[in-house]
């Protein structure tokens, strides 16, 4: 049986992970009302890869023994600005994520879980890709432009982006 402290510490995990994929569906509906199709297509790969971080975790909790209790979902904003601005948003909240992440990690160190360090290593792991293509895509904007003939160039880029469930992939 899984630490009670570190059970419900998953649970709100699996909240911020759902969240994770409400912002960036969100996100997908102002790219997708501004026409910029690419970026609307990378945010709903976002969106799917958030959806199964939320599942890893509520399988791990059945396949403990613990209860998975679904909290409410706050509204994400839909007060964009402009491309840069979202992605810069979704840099921050990506940091926000990793720090949760590792807070996670800390508690399962704490009470020494060991099924649960290794479980958790693949987010740590994982976080350090968020945070990298997110970094990226801020870096070209910044240097390009969000406007103009360069931002559709990003878009054409990005919309080459699609979401394998990493257990399809071996
Ligand atoms: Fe589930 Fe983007 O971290």
């Amino acid at each position: 049986m899984i630490n009670e402290k570190l059970a419900k510490a998953i649970n709100e995990q699996i909240n911020k992970e759902l969240y994770s994929e409400y912002l960036y569906l969100s996100m997908q509906a102002w790219f997708a009302n501004e026409s910029l199709d690419g970026m609307a297509s990378w945010m709903n790969a976002q969106a799917q890869e958030e959806h199964f971080h939320a599942m890893k975790f509520f399988n791990y909790l059945v396949e403990r023994g613990a209860r998975v209790i679904l909290k409410t979902i706050e509204q994400p904003t839909v007060d964009f600005e402009s491309p840069l601005q979202i992605f810069k948003m979704s840099l921050e909240h990506e940091q926000f994520v990793t720090k949760s992440i590792n807070e996670l990690m800390d508690l399962a160190i704490k009470v020494n879980d060991h099924a649960t360090r290794s479980f958790l290593q693949w987010y740590v792991d994982e976080q350090v890709e968020e945070e990298a293509s997110v970094d990226k895509i801020v870096n070209m904007l910044q240097r390009i432009g969000d406007h103009g003939h360069g931002i559709m160039m990003i878009d054409r880029d990005l919309g080459s982006r699609t979401f394998t469930p990493p257990a399809e992939e071996e």
